[in-house]
């Protein structure tokens, strides 16, 4: 199955990728855990990438796609793969079009996680990760067991630098400005799912498995 995972920051997109993606064995690309590891690491597209995305901003069309298109060549995207974070604009929708077309393939479900605007800031600043395996957690929601602590793999969790609050305002802004068009791009070619992300975690993904099971 092709997936692609859409939504304004903090829908819960990452949260219910692993769980897609764990239960359809298929592989999660996400872009930010692709451009926060770049960071990590220190490498060239990481102080690039680090310059947006501080900021709240969109990395340039052309680092990301590039990005997305070397990953997509990798084998273990031959059966299928779930898009995080990717696309979010439509110049970008386009070329995975086209992309996928080369291959005779196509995207079978955009699905949509909606949230209204009220939960997302506090989704945002309750937000914790753990910079060595990438867990997400939230403090009320989806808490740790022992608090800062990740339950996988012992290392202390931090607060991701775009989650504080001016910068979640700026973010969003973009998504309604860059992103939010995909919904009507992704309506117009039949693919468009929607679930209501407001659930707790575990019922939005048996509405999901739901969707994609009718989908498939
Ligand atoms: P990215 O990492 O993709 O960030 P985002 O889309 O803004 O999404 P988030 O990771 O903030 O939220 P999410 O929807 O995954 O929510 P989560 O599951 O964590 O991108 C970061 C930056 O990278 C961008 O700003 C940009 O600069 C750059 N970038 C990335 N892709 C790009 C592209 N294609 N082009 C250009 N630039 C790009 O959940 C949020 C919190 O809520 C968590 O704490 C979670 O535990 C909690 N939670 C989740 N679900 C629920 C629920 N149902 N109930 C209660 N709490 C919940
Ligand atoms: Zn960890």
């Amino acid at each position: 199955m092709r997936i692609i995972l859409l939504g304004p920051p903090g829908a819960g997109k990452g949260t219910q990728a692993q769980s897609i993606s764990n239960k359809y064995n298929i592989p999660q690309i996400s872009t930010g855990d692709i451009f926060r590891k770049n960071i990590a690491g220190g490498t060239e597209l990481g102080i690039l990438a680090k310059s947006y995305m501080d900021k709240g901003l969109l990395v340039p069309d052309n680092v990301t796609i590039d990005l997305v298109k070397n990953r997509l060549k990798e084998d273990d995207t031959r059966n299928g793969f779930l898009l995080d974070g990717f696309p979010r604009t439509i110049h970008q929708a386009e070329v995975l079009e086209a992309l996928l077309k080369e291959q005779s393939v196509a995207i079978d479900v955009a699905l949509q996680i909606e949230v209204p605007r009220e939960f997302i800031i506090q989704r945002m600043t309750g937000r914790r990760v753990c910079p060595n395996c990438g867990a997400s957690y939230h403090l009320e929601f989806n808490p740790p067991m022992l608090r800062s602590i990740c339950d996988d793999c012992g290392s202390h969790l931090i607060q991701r630098e775009d989650d504080k609050r001016e910068t979640v305002v700026e973010r969003l802004e973009i998504y309604d400005f860059q992103t939010a068009p995909l919904i009507a791009y992704y309506t117009e070619k039949g693919k468009l799912k929607t679930v209501d992300g407001t659930k707790a975690i575990n019922e939005v993904f048996e509405d999901i498995i739901r969707i994609l099971g009718e989908a498939n």
